[in-house]
């Protein structure tokens, strides 16, 4: 699909030069790097603009509007302006949205993850996912009194200095699939960093088993993300987080479970569809309703480090935002929602986007895959099957592919990330289903012209 083609294509009004869309990213450039504070919206020509969102669907500052199969990286799984989460919202808001006292909606959502998921004793709030994986890290630190911690090629954590590793790597710098190199992905990491984490390949026991021989006893934490969306959303192989538990109870790590996009599989998370029994669990993203947030769960005995009156190596904690009232309420009210029978419409949701979308890419000849699991899936560039990171393409005609395709689908009336992360949300149904499928064919379609 050429320029010329997207731009008479249905939601292509931001590609105009005159647009609002192309006004705003001029002024945006100038005054933020790159036009953009998250990287992930950073992509040629420029991102569109939202003005306003309604259920699974969100209006471009042109006043185009798309289905959402993003919902602010995944966070939003009732979609926008949910009735009941602006409701939660905005009854907190009349009564003070952050105050130096607790308040009784971050105790209420502590009690519902904690009876949600069994690994869960106790509950700490930050503000974002980010803090919420460098809290159980520093705990791991201090619970062991190591210093190093491991975590899988590929997988994103957000952005603490120290799980800013190897989440980009490419064949250029990852070293040997045995043992990957500990490769920064970011600038401004002390030249420490690097000695301080150790690399694993994911669903390779044999891998797992040698590097932990090496350098298991030097090691806090094992930090883990279910269906990492770098990875291409592999899902771990049967029998690999038994290991993962049994191997770290061997070498005394605390196993970490970064749960913060995969809470949305279920009530008790990944861990209650997949098993494995974190020590800590990572939260995010929808335990927010769209707020900022994040939260570390887990063993009493771990969690009791973040206790001002508790004895030992005690973690410090603040934050002026952590466990505000409004996050938690619109947490509360977007975890109330999600009942089992909320959860199973998901899946078949998410099944039927993925088996038809799998279709879509074998007819037109497209050496592409749907992978994913429940709401949540990803638009891989390959049809060869997916064991880890090394088996996504991470070359630059991949990443032209993905460009082009989610080009095609702006153009068509679909968000999805330009690195192929994608949802379903509840206010979808069947219908829209189909009508992401249909946006999908055209703009495969299109790849070819
Ligand atoms: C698995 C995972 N962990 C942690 C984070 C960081 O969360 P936040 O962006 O809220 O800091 C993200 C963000 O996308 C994530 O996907």
């Amino acid at each position: 699909m050429n320029d010329h083609t997207l731009k008479r294509a249905r939601t292509a009004r931001f590609l105009d030069p005159g647009s609002a869309t192309a006004g705003l990213h001029a002024q945006a450039s100038q005054l933020i790097p790159g036009a953009t504070s998250r990287l992930h919206y950073h992509f040629k020509p420029y991102p569109i603009y939202a003005r306003s969102g309604k259920g699974c669907r969100l209006t471009d500052i042109d006043g185009d509007e798309r289905i959402d199969c993003l919902n602010n990286m995944t966070a939003l799984i009732h979609g926008h302006a949910d009735a009941q989460v602006n409701a939660a919202i905005v009854d907190q808001v009349q009564r003070g949205v952050s105050f130096s006292e607790p308040a009784e909606p971050e105790l209420a959502l502590a009690r519902l993850m904690s009876e949600r998921v069994p690994s869960v004793r106790q509950v700490h709030f930050r503000s974002s996912g980010t803090e919420a994986v460098m809290m159980a890290v520093k705990l791991a630190r201090a619970f062991t009194g190591r210093s190093r911690i491991a975590k899988f090629e590929g997988a994103y954590h957000g952005y603490y200095d120290y799980v800013q590793m190897s989440f980009s790597s490419t064949p250029a710098n990852w070293g040997s699939a045995q043992a990957p190199r500990s490769v920064p992905s970011s600038g401004g990491l002390s030249s420490a960093v690097g000695d301080e984490v150790l690399v694993l390949p994911f669903n390779d026991r044999a891998g797992v088993e040698r590097l932990l021989a090496q350098h298991g006893k030097g090691l806090a934490a094992l930090l883990f993300e279910p269906l990492s969306n770098r990875a291409g959303m592999v899902l771990p192989e049967p029998g690999f987080l038994d290991f993962l538990h049994e191997i770290t109870r061997q070498y005394g790590i605390v196993l970490i479970f970064d749960e913060v996009i995969a809470f949305r599989l279920g009530q008790a998370g990944a861990q209650g569809r997949y098993g494995g029994k974190p020590d800590l669990t990572a939260f995010g993203k929808i335990i927010g309703g769209g707020l900022p947030i994040g939260a570390v769960g887990g063993r009493a005995d771990i969690m009791a480090l973040l206790d001002p009156a508790g004895t030992g190596p005690r973690v410090i904690s603040g934050g002026t935002y952590s466990g505000n009232p409004l996050s938690a309420a619109a947490g509360m009210a977007t975890l109330k929602k999600l009942t089992p029978a909320m959860f199973a419409r998901l899946d078949a949701m998410g099944e039927r986007m993925r088996t038809g979308l799998n279709e879509i890419f074998r007819v037109a000849g497209q050496k592409a895959q749907a992978s994913g699991d429940g709401s949540l899936f990803q638009i891989v560039p390959t049809d060869r099957p997916l064991a880890n990171y090394r088996d996504v393409p991470q070359d630059a005609a991949a990443f032209d592919w993905l460009d082009r395709l989610h080009r095609g689908l702006l153009c068509n009336g679909v968000i999805i990330s330009h690195r192929g992360l994608s949802c379903v949300s509840s206010p979808m149904g069947e219908a829209e289903v189909d009508e992401v499928l249909g946006a999908f064919e055209r703009a495969v379609a299109g790849l070819r012209g």
